[in-house]
């Protein structure tokens, strides 16, 4: 384990999204003296209603952008006096990536790049930096039954965005190797909680049994996923930032592996609990549809090394966390209700129409 690494000035990037909203909530608090400059875009997964609780805190301060905007982001990184990137921005969905790999790239590798190459400039001029890039389980490729995703497991990507993701964590090697940028790779498995966009496949399956829609299972529904509470990722990220040793890849994970058809069966029970309906009601709603192309079969995290070096391990139970997600969203039915209309319809309708 390093020193402790105290940064006293934070540029998220991506903050308006799932996860780095979520960050943002957790890392203010914690924080109480660092400021946290955050870089959003605004694509149709980021949403400001996410941040309303720290938007005026006189520490935070949000700044609309794009992370391929090369001299925005080097003014940033100056006039804040940034001493650690946290970068969370990409296109995320591996669906969207399927119809329109493009921004896959642009966003995910080359806007990793950009930030990278103005950090290394900026890296010369401040004492002490770090840039951790957030990254994904999904850049090592499919399990079979057994065996976990190791820090040593090879690249091998499926997705156009998972390839994306590998392209970026690639890059960020290359800065620690070449130029000695001191960065950090984290690479988690899916995460659930508040804020969650319902293209992903929990908000998905909550937002379709409120309104009594299909609930749409890819292929057999026997792909599996390791789910972890993104307050636990949240934490972890904060810990590898603080104490993980520059130039080093972190899996975080759940330890909390699921069948699809099994969490989407669990997710009907709990529904239909809190909606008053009768037991097994919702359950009538799964529709087995046309699997995704390439789709991986199983994803395991070994996160051991993070709990060895740094004495990270997930606080939630499953049974905890799913139960408070489902209570967020039933209780904050009118920020789903706002993400979901407009341009998600037509995606929807794109993307499970003829499926
Ligand atoms: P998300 O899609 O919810 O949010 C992405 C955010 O990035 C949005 O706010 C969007 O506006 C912003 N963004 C996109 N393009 C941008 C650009 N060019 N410039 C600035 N901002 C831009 O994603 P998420 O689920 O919160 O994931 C965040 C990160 O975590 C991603 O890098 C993803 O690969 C990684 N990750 C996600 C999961 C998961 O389960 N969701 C798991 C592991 C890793
Ligand atoms: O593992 C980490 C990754 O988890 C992140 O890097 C990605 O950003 C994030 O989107 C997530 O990727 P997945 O593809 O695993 O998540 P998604 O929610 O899209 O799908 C989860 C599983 O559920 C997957 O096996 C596909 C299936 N699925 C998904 C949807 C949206 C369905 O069966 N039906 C659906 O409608």
């Amino acid at each position: 384990m390093s020193d402790t690494f105290t940064p006293a000035s934070v540029l998220v990037t991506g903050g308006a999204g799932f996860i780095g909203s979520n960050f943002i909530h957790h890392f203010l608090a914690g924080n109480p003296g660092c400021r946290v400059v955050n870089l959003d875009i605004l694509t149709y997964a980021g949403n400001l209603k996410n941040l309303t609780a720290v938007q005026d805190n006189p520490n935070y301060r949000f700044v609309r952008g794009d992370i391929c905007d090369a001299p925005l982001v080097a003014t940033l990184l100056d006039e804040e006096r940034i001493d650690a990137v946290v970068h969370f921005a990409a296109e995320s969905h591996v669906d969207r990536s399927i119809t329109g790999p493009e921004i896959f790239v642009r966003t995910n590798v080359l806007g990793t790049q950009t930030l990278l190459e103005a950090s290394r400039k900026h890296a010369e001029k401040v004492s002490n930096f770090r840039f951790l890039q957030v990254s994904t389980d999904e850049v090592y490729g499919s399990l079979g039954p057994v065996g976990y995703f190791t820090e040593e497991t090879p690249l091998a990507p499926n997705s156009p965005y998972s390839a994306s993701k590998a392209g970026a964590d690639l890059l960020v090697r290359a800065y620690f190797e070449t130029f000695r940028l001191p960065t950090l790779n984290t690479r988690c498995s899916n995460n659930y909680g508040p804020y969650h966009f319902p293209e992903k496949l929990i908000p998905l399956m909550i937002h379709n049994i409120l309104q009594r829609h299909p609930l749409p299972v890819y292929g057999d529904g026997l792909n599996v996923r390791d789910w972890l509470h993104v307050k636990d990722h949240s934490a972890a990220i904060e810990r590898v930032l603080k104490k993980g040793t520059p130039g080093e890849v972190f899996n975080i994970g759940g330890n909390n592996e699921w069948k699809n058809i099994d969490i989407v069966k669990l997710v009907c029970d709990l529904m239909d609990e809190r909606l008053g309906r009768f037991p097994g009601e919702s359950r009538q709603l799964i529709t087995y549809v046309k699997d995704r192309p390439g789709h991986d079969r199983r994803y395991a995290i070994d996160a051991s090394k993070l709990k060895r070096e740094l004495g990270w391990e997930p606080s939630y139970t499953f049974e905890r966390g799913i139960a408070e997600t489902i209570d967020w969203y039933l209780a904050n039915q009118g920020w789903v209700a706002e993400v979901a209309s407009g341009a998600y319809r037509e995606y929807y309708q794109a993307q499970y129409g003829n499926r």
